[in-house]
């Protein structure tokens, strides 16, 4: 399974912040805000990774993250010349994808809980082996910002809205999506919608009508966070600051997940120790390393 991470838009909500550096570079606590989506495809297992963001700032991820050898994972980018909608990013990533599933995640969504892992690895194998598509579900207090699951009284997904005015149920659909081949074509057959966006939740509602939907519930064990205002962003920093803070563990840290997944070696965490070197990312580094085998 291959992955792509969405890291673009025009950030409205964020200017004039976003004028000058894209949302998904800006810091939520402390890392980009792209490690933390990153990461989560990351501990899927996921080590071909397609970066899609704006003309002017794709440049900046490559400077960031090169062709991601020193993560022992492959990045690869593409432009989308103008934000058309989510769904755009699976015709972006035709040739990318090819003839293989496809993990979507949007660069401005964590998600952290335990089980994490075990959760996401059983989604990729679900669609691996018996294809359709895996979404993940959490509970929101405002469902009419999200795209909404309506579910039957056996708790069929029967249909998802984006948006609803008068929402069917509390649980939104959240920004990782993970699909068979078949949704490169299905993204490449949408009509723009009444906002002129390729909607994910078309090609969502497509599998849902072949029945080969398969979805989790994300508990009161899990956060979901997506962050398009400062008082979201702010939000999640907080939220990250407490936890690490508390436990001592970072959340998002690609390195860590690199060297615990066996992608990267001793050598290469220390070249990462070294780049960072003063900050106290690298002390946590640094302790990682110091652990006993
Ligand atoms: O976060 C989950 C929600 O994401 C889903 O519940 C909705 O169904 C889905 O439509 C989407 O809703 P949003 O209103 O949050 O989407 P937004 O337009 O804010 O885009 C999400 C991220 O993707 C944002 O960081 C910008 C980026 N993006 C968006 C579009 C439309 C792009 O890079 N390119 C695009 O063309």
């Amino acid at each position: 399974m291959k992955g792509i991470v969405l890291a673009g838009g025009y950030g409205t909500r964020l200017k004039p912040a976003s004028l000058a550096v894209i949302k998904q570079l800006m810091p939520v606590y402390n890392k980009p805000m792209i490690f933390y989506p990153l990461s989560t495809l990351m501990l899927t297992g996921i080590r071909d990774i397609l970066i899609i963001s704006t003309p002017n700032d794709t440049p900046k991820f490559k400077q960031l993250f090169g062709d991601g050898k020193r993560l022992g994972v492959r990045f690869f980018y593409k432009v989308q010349k103008t934000p058309k909608g989510i769904a755009e990013a699976l015709i972006i990533g035709k040739e990318f994808i090819k003839n293989d599933s496809v993990v979507l995640i949007l660069g401005d969504n964590i998600f952290y809980g335990a089980n994490l892992e075990e959760l996401l690895i059983s989604a990729k194998e679900s669609v691996e082996q018996r294809g359709g598509a895996y979404l993940f579900c959490y509970r929101v207090k405002d469902p009419t910002r999200y795209g909404i699951a309506r579910f039957d009284n056996n708790m069929r997904l029967i249909e998802i809205i984006e948006k609803p005015k008068d929402p069917p149920s509390n649980w939104a659909v959240t920004g990782i999506y993970f699909y068979d081949s078949t949704c490169v074509e299905i993204a490449s057959s949408l009509r723009p919608s009444k906002r002129g966006e390729l909607e994910i939740t078309d090609i969502n509602n497509w599998y849902i009508k072949k029945k080969s939907v398969s979805y989790s519930l994300l508990g009161s064990g899990y956060a979901w966070l997506d962050m398009g205002t400062f008082q979201s962003m702010l939000d999640a920093q907080n939220f990250i600051e407490t936890i690490e803070t508390r436990q001592g563990l970072k959340i998002g840290s690609v390195e860590e997940i690199a060297y615990r997944k066996g992608y990267i070696k001793k050598e290469g965490l220390r070249y990462f120790i070294e780049l960072y070197k003063g900050s106290e990312y690298a002390d946590y580094l640094q302790e990682i390393l110091n652990e006993k085998d």
